[in-house]
């Protein structure tokens, strides 16, 4: 079988590093073209030096991109909008990593990005890319656009409990923490060593654009609003969700159990971590770092109608890169795991 062409835009940031470093040893894909602006020309592993000796690519610049099957277009939020005519003659399927596409409706432009979408008449051509909601749309489009990080740790640790209509829908309370990799490549004075090292700082007690996607894929029933508060903390990888949702009925550890098994039992990256002793009990972004997975776990309050859901997975895998190419290889009719079946470290 040919390999399937791929290349991908916007590739000097982190997601872009992290896409390469999946599809370079990817079986079904031969990458064409990698892009950077400022770095056209220069060899792709100088931006990426964990790259080193394997592979001799260097940068293009988007304007010399040449046909090609699929495009990864990892830019700025706001960017993929402007050149996505440019794109689509480029190559027959795309793959966006930025918010972009990501909700189906103009009027969420507007009040979550306070922008007027120069595209919208595409917004319903493109599949939102989690797998484990829409494997099916998923693999009929020519057209996905990626989750947020954030919104991928929350919707995959609550989607069973909206899907089963067992908790509140207006209620819920996630608490995120996330790694500094989340915010990009390029530096800024809140990402100056001495300003980040050891801080824990609270960048969005709410208002978070995040929410609009989550609200968007838990509206399963009827209309829902998530209460979303985002910190970011001293690790390069990672998002560790907490979820406080409370629930409708009096369901029980076994049924809570149930629900999360029923969802998930066939999901090749999904685990649900619940053990009863030992120090890695619930999920912890640590373990995943580098892989695929997310984890899910929740504690059932006793005393009150609380659950409390925990998830964990790496932003730059299953919160962008990994998932990315989940979605790849589903359009594709891949083997879904194709490329992405290693753990994460332990220890790192
Ligand atoms: N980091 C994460 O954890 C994460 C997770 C999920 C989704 N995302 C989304 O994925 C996208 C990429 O994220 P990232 O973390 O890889 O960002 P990044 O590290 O900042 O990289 C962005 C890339 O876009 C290019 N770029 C920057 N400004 C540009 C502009 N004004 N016009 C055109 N190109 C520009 C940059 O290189 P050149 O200037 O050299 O071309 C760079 O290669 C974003 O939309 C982000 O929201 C990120």
């Amino acid at each position: 079988m040919s390999k399937i062409r791929v290349s991908i835009v916007g590739g000097a940031g982190y997601t872009g590093g992290e896409l390469l470093r999946l599809l370079l040893f990817h079986p079904g894909v031969a990458i064409t073209q990698i892009t950077s602006e400022t770095y056209t020309g220069r060899f792709v592993s100088k931006t990426h030096p964990n790259l080193r000796k394997i592979t001799d690519l260097k940068f293009s610049a988007i304007d010399d991109l040449q046909p090609c099957d699929v495009l990864f277009l990892c830019l700025p939020h706001g960017r993929t909008m402007q050149k996505i005519d440019f794109f689509r003659k480029t190559a027959p399927r795309l793959i966006d990593l930025s918010a972009d596409f990501r909700l189906d409706s103009i009027e969420d432009y507007r009040v979550w990005y306070r922008i007027e979408h120069p595209a919208a008449h595409l917004l319903k051509e493109f599949a939102y890319g989690i797998p484990e909601l829409h494997r099916q749309e998923i693999s009929k489009t020519d057209y996905v656009s990626c989750a947020g990080c954030n919104a991928t740790a929350a919707i995959l640790a609550l989607y069973p409990l909206y899907y089963h209509n067992v908790v509140d829908h207006n209620s819920t309370v996630i608490e995120i923490k996330a790694g500094t990799s989340q915010g990009g490549a390029t530096g800024n004075p809140a990402t100056h060593h001495p300003e980040r090292s050891g801080a824990i700082r609270t960048y969005k007690p709410f208002g978070h654009r995040h929410s609009a996607e989550i609200n968007q894929e838990l509206s399963l029933h009827s209309p829902v609003k998530v209460h979303l508060t985002t910190t970011s903390i001293d690790m390069v990888r990672g998002i560790h969700c907490v979820a406080h949702t409370f629930l409708k009925n009096n369901l029980n550890e076994k049924d809570i159990w149930k629900i999360y098994r029923q969802t998930y039992q066939d999901e090749p990256f999904i685990r649900i971590i619940n053990e009863r002793d030992g120090i890695h009990r619930l999920p912890d972004p640590k373990l995943i770092a580098g892989s695929n997975f997310c984890d899910i776990g929740f504690s059932r309050d006793p005393d009150t109608d609380r659950l409390i859901v925990f998830s964990a997975i790496d932003n730059l895998m299953k919160g962008a890169a990994g998932q990315a190419v989940q979605t790849f290889n589903i359009m594709h009719n891949m083997e879904e795991t194709t490329a992405l079946t290693f753990p994460g470290l332990h220890p790192v």
